[in-house]
């Protein structure tokens, strides 16, 4: 018998789904989870938004049938989710200037980004932000793509480190992918300005890159519009343009796999190219995309009722997240006896960075019982106000170290 599996090492597993698992199994009470990359609310769920809830109750009495909607998936999704990027009153919208297609969640659409700009210059490099999201590595590398990494952060001020940014992409080549991610940068919780963001596409537009704007946290910074005038002002400088846009978060529809890839081209010729194609990249993975989380949304944003019920409840996410920055910055700033932990308040979203990395997380997991992945990425929302103290007490020995 031939035996194709024996020799098949063992994958090493993710390493932020190894912290969340022994998490789970340590037995102490007094125990932080700052790891999982999901929002929690103050009892330490993640439930079903009530808009999600009642949508799916509309869904269930109203749909009459499971047939394939087709490689683009729900038509109204995607228009919903054009004027949530683009605002109503786009001109690139207006003139038929923009492909988007359902996908499976924001890795789908990062996917058909990274396949498609694949196709239209094969030899494109990838940049991502250093530090970035550990699975644009990973997407790039199953597109087949080489990636480099351009500074991101500056660790002084908490702030983007613009200049040293822009030194390294003045070294892309015309052809290359640029991955910049929208409001709420995962891992760093910073965000550049209005004007960052305008300097940024124009530069793509006239270096010849062709960027992808990552759109994962829609409305956990500040607000839906607010969050979008970065996005706005980019896609106002930079013609073509790729947006991955993910609904796991703001619509809290993680499992269902729901996102949307969008397209900004020149003419409605180009817009129609680029739908050919992500229908021939989708055919050979997914072959259709998931219609029950578009389905959802679209729903939401096609009742008066329901997406104020859903802005509603995105709003106290939001808020609750701005709470604990507060609450930890001050915690941290008072432990140490410094105000190092100030720009915690500026940043935006989930997640920001503490000077603590490698063996310092796992000391800290081992002795203090806190979960943090290697890279000192935290997850605000995994926090409570009961929380915070203790765990500013825990840190605060490392932190006078790291800063000293
Ligand atoms: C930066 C970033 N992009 C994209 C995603 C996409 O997530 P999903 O595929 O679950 O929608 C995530 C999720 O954690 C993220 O943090």
């Amino acid at each position: 018998m031939s035996r194709f599996l024996a020799d098949l090492p063992i994958s090493p597993p993710d390493p932020l789904l190894g912290i969340m698992a022994t998490f789970k199994a340590d037995p102490r009470e007094n125990k932080f989870d700052l790891g999982v990359g999901v929002y929690r609310d103050e009892s330490g769920n993640t439930p079903v938004l009530a808009a999600v809830k009642a949508a799916e109750r509309h869904i269930t009495d109203h749909q009459a049938s499971k047939v394939y909607e087709g490689p683009r998936g729900n038509a109204g999704f995607c228009e919903a989710i054009e004027t949530l990027v683009f605002g109503g009153q786009a001109q690139a919208r207006a003139e038929n200037r923009v492909a988007s297609f359902v996908s499976p969640g924001g890795c789908g659409a990062i996917f058909l980004a990274m396949t498609l700009a694949a196709r239209t210059s094969p030899k494109g490099r990838i940049w991502l932000s250093d530090p970035s999201w550990p699975n644009h590595l990973k997407i790039a590398g199953a597109a087949g793509r080489d990636a480099l990494g351009y500074p991101y952060m500056d660790p002084a001020t908490g702030t983007v480190d613009f200049p040293r940014m822009m030194d390294a992409l003045r070294h892309a080549a015309p052809g290359d992918i640029v991955i910049f991610q929208g409001p709420c940068h995962n891992p760093t919780g910073i965000d550049p300005t209005v004007e960052q963001w305008t300097y940024l596409g124009d530069f793509c537009a006239r270096q010849g890159l062709f960027p992808l704007l990552d759109v994962a946290y829609h409305g956990f910074a500040q607000g839906l519009d607010k969050d979008m005038d970065g996005v706005r002002a980019f896609l106002d400088a930079c013609p073509e343009t790729m947006v991955a846009y993910s609904c796991s978060k703001n619509f809290g529809l993680y499992r269902e796999r729901t996102g949307c890839f969008l397209v900004q081209t020149t003419s409605p010729r180009d817009a129609e190219a680029v739908a050919s194609h992500l229908a021939d990249i989708a055919r050979a993975v997914y072959s259709m995309p998931p219609a029950h989380g578009a389905a959802i949304v679209e729903t939401i944003l096609g009742s008066e009722e329901l997406t104020a019920l859903w802005q509603s409840e995105l709003a106290g996410m939001r808020e609750r997240m701005i709470v604990l920055r507060g609450q930890l910055a001050d915690a941290l700033n008072v432990a140490t006896g410094t105000d190092a932990f100030t720009p915690l308040v500026h940043q935006n979203g989930m997640f920001s960075m503490l000077p603590l990395q490698g063996p310092v997380t796992d000391m800290l997991r081992i002795q203090s019982a806190v979960y943090m992945p290697a890279s000192g990425r935290i997850n605000l929302a995994g926090l409570t106000s009961e929380t915070i103290e203790p765990l500013a007490a825990q840190l605060a020995p490392y932190l006078q170290a790291a800063l000293r």
